[in-house]
C-alpha cells in the first residue's frame, strides 16, 4: 500500500441475521486527513467503525482491512488490540460509567497501576493533564453522572484522546454538544490533525462536514455511493447521494390553523428535586393554541428541558406560577397524571427514558398505547401490528421486520421507535425534545409530515430543538429562553437566525 493512505479497507462485507450491513465496501483513508462519513439511517456507518475497533469480531466477514503497512485480521481482534495498534473509537451512545468518576472512566480497564494496585494518583494527575492539555473544563475528580450529557461526551472524547491515538473515529460526536463546544471540538480536530492524527468524523449534521472535513465518503444501504474532497460537493449533491432522489424542500407547507387555547402557563419556577436551592426555571410563561406548533429555542442548559419535563410532571418540583389546561388550573405531578390529562413528551434521552432495549419494535411502539386495542379486555393484534407497520412504515424504520429487538437497530432507527410509539399516542398537547437528533435529512422531512397531520388535526405541539433551521421551517411562532427564563414569543415576521440568537445569548 502507498504510505499516502493509513488505512485502506477492501471489499468488506458484513451480514448479520436479515441485514446486510456493508456490501463491499472499500474506502481509502489518506494519512492525517479528515474523514467524513455520512449516509442514512442504518447505512452502516457505526457497522464499519466497530469492525475497525473489534467490537464485532464474531460472525462471518469477507474482505480485506489494511492499516499502515499490515492487515488487520477482523475475524480475532479485540478492542484492547485496537487501541494498542492505535484506533480510538467514541462511541455514538455514551458508554461512560455513570458512579465513577471521570478519571476513573478515562482510565478504565488500563489503569496505571504500583506494585500493590491502582495508583490513583498518577491516574487523577495524568486525567487532568489531558482534560488541561485540551482546555476541557471537567473536574478529573467529579462523578461523571452528575456532568450535564455535553461534558459527558467530552469526557468520552477526553478518553479516546488519551489513548495517543494515530486514527481516531467519532460517530456523532456533537449530538449533545452546544454551540460552544462543538466550536472547541473543531479546534481541537484541527490541532489533532496538525500533529498528524487522521480523523473519521461520523456526522448527520451536513454544516459540519464541510466546516471540518476533507473528503466524504457517503454510504446508502451499506454500499459506498462515493467518495470525493469535500470542496467539490455542495450540500444538495451530498443530499442526493444519501437519500438516493433529489429533495426539493427540507421543511414540508402544511396547512396549520392555530384554534383555541389549550394551555398555558404563567410565571412558572421550579427548582432540582434533588437540590431544592438550585432554581432550574427562573420565570417561563407562554400559551399554547391547538393545532399549533410552538418552537423553543435556546442555548443547551438554558432551561429548555428543565420546563418541559417539569410541565410532564417528571423533574422539577414546582415553587411558584401556574399551569392551566383548557382554562382550569391544573397540578401535575407525575408522568402517569400528565398523560391522563393528555399530555405526552418524546424525551430528549431516547434511550434512557423512551425505549426498551431487548424488546421488539412492535412491543416497544405499542406499549404506551395497548388501550388503542384493547376491546373488552382482549387486545386485538391484528390491529396492533397493522398500526404499528404504518408508522415504521412512514418513518421509514429500517428493519428486518418489527420482531427484532430494539438493540439491532442503528441508533438513528432507535429513535425513531421512540417518536413512532408517542405519535402513535395521539395526545392532545405532545412535547418534543429535540425530536429530530441524530435523524438523516429524509427521514426528518416524514417527521416533520407526521407533526403537521397531528397538528392540522388539532393536537398541540411543542418543539425544542437545537437546529434554529428547524425551529424557524417548522414552528408557528417561537419562544426564545436563556438561563432558566422565557424571554419572549416571536411571531413569525421576527423569524430571524440573528435575532433569535441575540435573545438566546443576552441576559
Ligand atoms: N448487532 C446487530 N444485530 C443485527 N443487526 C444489526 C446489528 N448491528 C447493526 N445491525 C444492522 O445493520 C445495519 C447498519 O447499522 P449501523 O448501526 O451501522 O447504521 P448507521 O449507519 O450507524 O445508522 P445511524 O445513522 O442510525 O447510526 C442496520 O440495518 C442495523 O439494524
Ligand atoms: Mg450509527
Amino acid at each position: 500500500m502507498s504510505n499516502d493512505f493509513i488505512l485502506d479497507i477492501r471489499n468488506v462485507t458484513k451480514r448479520f441475521p436479515g441485514v446486510v450491513a456493508l456490501d463491499d465496501v472499500s474506502i481509502k483513508i489518506k494519512r492525517g486527513e479528515i474523514h467524513g462519513i455520512c449516509g442514512e439511517n442504518g447505512a452502516g456507518k457505526s457497522t464499519l467503525m466497530m469492525i475497525l475497533k473489534g467490537v464485532h469480531p464474531w460472525g462471518s466477514y469477507e474482505g480485506q482491512i489494511f492499516y499502515d503497512d499490515h492487515e488487520l485480521k477482523l475475524e480475532d481482534r479485540s478492542i484492547r488490540q485496537a487501541s494498542e495498534e492505535g484506533i480510538a473509537i467514541v462511541y455514538q451512545e455514551l458508554t461512560l460509567v455513570p458512579n465513577m468518576t471521570v478519571g476513573e472512566n478515562v482510565f478504565l480497564g488500563r489503569e496505571p497501576r504500583t506494585k500493590t494496585g491502582i495508583n490513583w494518583n498518577k491516574l487523577y494527575s495524568d486525567t487532568q493533564k489531558i482534560l488541561d492539555k485540551y482546555h476541557l473544563d471537567i473536574d478529573a475528580n467529579a462523578l461523571v453522572k452528575n456532568l450535564g450529557v455535553g461534558k459527558m461526551q467530552m469526557t468520552e472524547i477526553a478518553k479516546a484522546l488519551s489513548e495517543n491515538a494515530k486514527i481516531l473515529i467519532l460517530d456523532e460526536p456533537t449530538s449533545a454538544l452546544s454551540e460552544e463546544e462543538i466550536v472547541h471540538l473543531m479546534e481541537i480536530l484541527k490541532t489533532l490533525k496538525s500533529h498528524g492524527v487522521t480523523c473519521i468524523y461520523i456526522t448527520h449534521k451536513l454544516s459540519e462536514l464541510f466546516r471540518i472535513t476533507d473528503t466524504v465518503t457517503v454510504l446508502r444501504d451499506g454500499r459506498v455511493i462515493t467518495t470525493q474532497p469535500i470542496d467539490k460537493l455542495t450540500e444538495d449533491a451530498l443530499i442526493s447521494h444519501m437519500v438516493g432522489r433529489k429533495i426539493k424542500e427540507r421543511f414540508p407547507k402544511g396547512n396549520r390553523k392555530p384554534g383555541k387555547e389549550i394551555l398555558r402557563v404563567e410565571d412558572l419556577r421550579a427548582v432540582d428535586p434533588d437540590d431544592n436551592s438550585r432554581e432550574v426555571i427562573k420565570g417561563a410563561s407562554f400559551n399554547l393554541r391547538e393545532g399549533e406548533i410552538l418552537g423553543i429555542a435556546g442555548l443547551m442548559g438554558s432551561g429548555r428541558t428543565e420546563l418541559v419535563s417539569t410541565l410532564f410532571g417528571e423533574y422539577g418540583r414546582i415553587t411558584s406560577g401556574k399551569i392551566y389546561l383548557d382554562d382550569q388550573e391544573v397540578k401535575i405531578d407525575s408522568a402517569n397524571h400528565s398523560m391522563r390529562l393528555g399530555i405526552s413528551l418524546v424525551p430528549e434521552d431516547r434511550k434512557k427514558y423512551g425505549l426498551v432495549l431487548i424488546q421488539d419494535i412492535q412491543k416497544n411502539i405499542s406499549l404506551a398505547n395497548l388501550d388503542k386495542f384493547s376491546k373488552w379486555f382482549k387486545i386485538d393484534f391484528n390491529a396492533e401490528i397493522k398500526k404499528t407497520s404504518e408508522f415504521a412504515e412512514k418513518l421509514e424504520i429500517k428493519a428486518p421486520n418489527l420482531f427484532v429487538a430494539c438493540q439491532t437497530l442503528s441508533g438513528g432507527n432507535q429513535q425513531k421507535v421512540v417518536i413512532a410509539k408517542w405519535l402513535m399516542s395521539e395526545p392532545r398537547v405532545l412535547i418534543m425534545d429535540d425530536p429530530t437528533r441524530g435523524i438523516d435529512v429524509g427521514a426528518k422531512y416524514e417527521i416533520y409530515k407526521l407533526m403537521n397531520d397531528l397538528a392540522e388535526n388539532g393536537i398541540a405541539i411543542i418543539m425544542i430543538s437545537s437546529e434554529l433551521e428547524e425551529v424557524i421551517g417548522m414552528s408557528d411562532r417561537i419562544m426564545v429562553m436563556s438561563a432558566g427564563k422565557s424571554r419572549g414569543i416571536l411571531e413569525p415576521k421576527d423569524f430571524d437566525q440573528e435575532k433569535i440568537m441575540a435573545m438566546a445569548t443576552g441576559y
